[in-house]
């Protein structure tokens, strides 16, 4: 049994407008220890596959269908106090701008001391001399668990926010863009620091960027997200030098030097589709170089096209 197993997973938005379907049939696992990362351009549904799966969705979004089975529960039909316990004992998540929503008046060991009390039932001694050690894990000195969020950098804010998030031991962590608002070398610094804790306590992780050289460094697997859809699934190398969906091939075109640039070079041509309107048949298609009558007209399913790497396409997506 997979750790996590996200199936036909499919969450909609409410608006005055009409119906997004923000997530629409996404399909994945995730195995002990390992990690995958939720790629694509803006507005494709990564952060809202991971408010699903931890059940932190605004009021307006719903989970409409599928199952989000982790050690075989269905996290989509456990009551919301139950999910509070799994959130921060078995599953917990790590926002972009995490580091700024400390409490600026509190000190920054007093926030997860207190965090170890209420989830874990521990005494304050007890939560004490777990959040020195998190502290070391995360590489702060435990020292400075007395000091208030404005003496810490950006950087070790985000630390102690990791720190945070490992506070009760949980077997997968989710980082929504956890690196994004940092400057490179502390990104680089955080990602190798996530991927030592991952080896180390050997959980499981989610990581949601747009930025596929973080990708490639950090993961063993990447769904690859359009327009609330995942396109193509593999492993890292599959992504990278085997992937067969033309949107995936833009993505990787726009980073030249997988291992070096952090940015995006060139854009890919177009935009992704308006949710409350999306156009028929393959939701890629109006971008797509490749795109014929069948795609217009009629929306491909996830196949899979060699062992473990799945791809959505008409074109590409048959045979190799
Ligand atoms: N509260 C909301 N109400 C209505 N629509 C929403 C809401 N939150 C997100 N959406 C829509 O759902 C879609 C997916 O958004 P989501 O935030 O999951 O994308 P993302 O891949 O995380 O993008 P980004 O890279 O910008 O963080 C978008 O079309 C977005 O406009
Ligand atoms: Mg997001």
């Amino acid at each position: 049994m997979s750790l996590l197993e996200v199936k036909d997973l499919k969450t909609y938005f409410h608006t005055k407008e009409g119906i997004v379907k923000a997530v629409d049939g996404v399909t994945f696992t995730l195995e002990e220890g390992e990690a995958i990362a939720l790629v694509g351009e803006s507005g494709c549904g990564k952060t809202t596959t991971a408010l699903s799966i931890t059940k932190l969705l605004p009021q307006e979004g719903q989970i409409a269908g599928g199952n989000v089975l982790f050690n075989g529960n269905d996290l989509v039909k456990i009551p919301h106090g139950k999910m509070r316990r799994t959130r921060w004992n078995e599953i917990s998540i790590v926002f972009q701008g995490a580091m700024n929503s400390l409490n600026p008046v509190m000190k920054v060991g007093d926030q997860i001391i207190e965090a170890i009390m209420l989830h874990k039932g521990s005494s304050r001694m007890e939560a004490k001399k777990k959040v020195k050690e998190l502290f070391e894990l995360v590489e702060i000195n435990s020292e400075r668990i007395d000091q208030y969020p404005h003496e810490f950098s950006g950087g070790m804010k985000q630390r102690a926010m990791i720190a945070m998030a490992l506070a009760c031991d949980p077997k997968l962590i989710i980082g929504d863009e956890p690196t994004t608002a940092l400057d490179v070398m502390v990104q680089a610094q955080i990602l190798n620091l996530l991927e030592k804790l991952r080896k180390d306590l050997n959980m499981s992780m989610i990581l949601i960027t747009h930025d596929l050289s973080v990708m490639g460094e950090t993961c063993d697997k990447a769904a690859i997200m359009y327009a609330g859809k995942i396109v193509e699934l593999g492993s890292v190398e599959n992504i990278l030098e085997k992937h067969l969906h033309p949107y995936t091939e833009k993505l990787v075109q726009s980073f030249p030097d997988i291992y070096g640039t952090r940015e995006m070079i060139s854009s890919i041509p177009g935009s992704p589709p308006n949710l409350l309107n999306p156009p028929g048949g393959c939701l890629f298609h109006p971008r797509c170089e490749f795109a014929t009558e069948e795609c217009r007209s009629k929306e491909p399913v996830l196949k899979e096209v060699s062992p473990n790497h799945f791809v959505s396409c008409h074109v590409r997506g048959g045979v190799m």
